[in-house]
């Protein structure tokens, strides 16, 4: 039996209007703009400072864009993931909320916890009901509101992050284009680098737990530099190689946006431009499971149909993995 193909068939994006701006960080923590820009090319980062608004409110905003642009009635989704590590509450899943905000009444939902590989978890798994045939509608979303789980008296982590959210239809692809492979992995052994350990049944909400202020992300940044560098240039690689293609047929190399050097190693490692590398990090930083999709997103209207893109991610678990798809839709609009 021939499998079918899941295409990406439209994008979604919601990016709050507050700019926190190296110079803003300066005033906070002892770090400068050099420091941040030569550093992790960072410039300045998107800040939802409602505090009534969570990330589910960003991945609505992202959800309905997606709806109106292409003109879809919500009931006909199947299925709705929201990628994240900032969900409203524990549970219910932030998935339910936003499918419940964006009508979508006939969809199951759940959420995905992947760190930065997030929106990649959450697109493979989306894709497997595509192929099975059991969905023709998918919404994938990676939203994160990153602002409530950092320590903005952290300048080793503070600088780095931000908040946003996009989206990404899937449905059967009507001829070759499509999600055409991925890689997955996860190695948990060094789970401590990159976590946040207060606030789960390990260490429950508690006044030592504040003190400690354990309810903030925590990153050991030179550890989880080298496991990505070899991480997201490995998988990115090795998914380029296994399918036969070569820096040229590339057109856009599609990564996480968590560090400039972390992204020019893993393009050299595939043999490609700079100019065919996809990089917003200098406006929104790194939003975790927003990044990939913030850059389709931005670079939409560029895309053609045929294009052959590699998504690469790495973030905390370890998790990482990576996708080859071959655009469907040619863009319209300003990206
Ligand atoms: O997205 C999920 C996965 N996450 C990542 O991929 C992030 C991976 N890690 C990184 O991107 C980098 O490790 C960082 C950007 C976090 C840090 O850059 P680095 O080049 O690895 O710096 P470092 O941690 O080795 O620190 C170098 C120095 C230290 O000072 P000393 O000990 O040499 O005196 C830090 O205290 O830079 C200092 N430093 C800062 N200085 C000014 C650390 N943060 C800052 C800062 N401003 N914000």
């Amino acid at each position: 039996m021939e499998t079918r193909r899941a295409a990406i068939t439209a994008i979604g994006h919601y990016l709050p209007e507050d700019r926190l701006t190296n110079a803003d960080l300066e005033k906070l923590v002892d770090t400068s703009d050099e420091w941040i820009r030569t550093r992790t090319g960072i410039r300045e980062r998107r800040i939802l400072k409602d505090p009534d608004k969570a990330t589910s409110y960003m991945a609505t905003q992202a959800a309905q864009e997606l709806l109106a642009k292409r003109n879809l009635d919500p009931t006909e989704i199947d299925l709705v993931i929201v990628a994240t590590v900032t969900p409203d509450m524990f549970f219910p899943a932030t998935a339910c909320i936003v499918a419940a905000e964006i009508g979508a009444v006939n969809a199951w939902a759940y959420d995905v916890s992947a760190a930065c590989s997030g929106f990649l978890f959450a697109l493979s798994t989306g894709v497997r009901f595509i192929e099975s045939g059991k969905h023709e509608k998918v919404l994938v979303i990676g939203a994160d509101k990153m602002s409530t789980i950092v320590d903005y008296t952290d300048r080793t982590t503070c600088v780095l992050f931000g908040d946003g959210a996009a989206c990404a239809l899937l449905e059967p692809s009507d001829d070759d284009n499509g999600i055409m492979d991925s890689i997955e992995h996860a190695d948990g052994s060094q789970w401590s680098s990159l976590c946040m350990l207060g606030g789960g049944s390990l260490h429950p909400p508690s006044p030592l737990t504040l003190e400690k202020r354990l309810h903030f992300l925590h990153q050991e940044g030179q550890p989880v530099f080298k496991a990505a560098v070899k991480g997201m240039a490995d998988v990115a690689a090795e998914i380029v190689e296994r399918n036969g293609l070569s820096g040229d047929d590339i057109r856009y190399l599609v990564p996480h946006q968590a560090n400039l050097r972390i992204i020019d190693a893993t393009a050299r490692r595939m043999g490609v431009t700079m100019d065919k590398v996809m990089l917003n990090i200098e406006r929104y930083g790194n939003t975790t499971a927003a990044t990939i999709p913030l850059c389709l997103a931005d670079w939409e209207a560029q895309l053609r149909k045929g294009d052959n893109l590699v998504l690469a991610a790495f973030g905390g678990g370890f998790t990482w993995g990576a996708a080859w798809v071959r655009w469907a839709y040619d863009g319209s609009g300003s990206a």
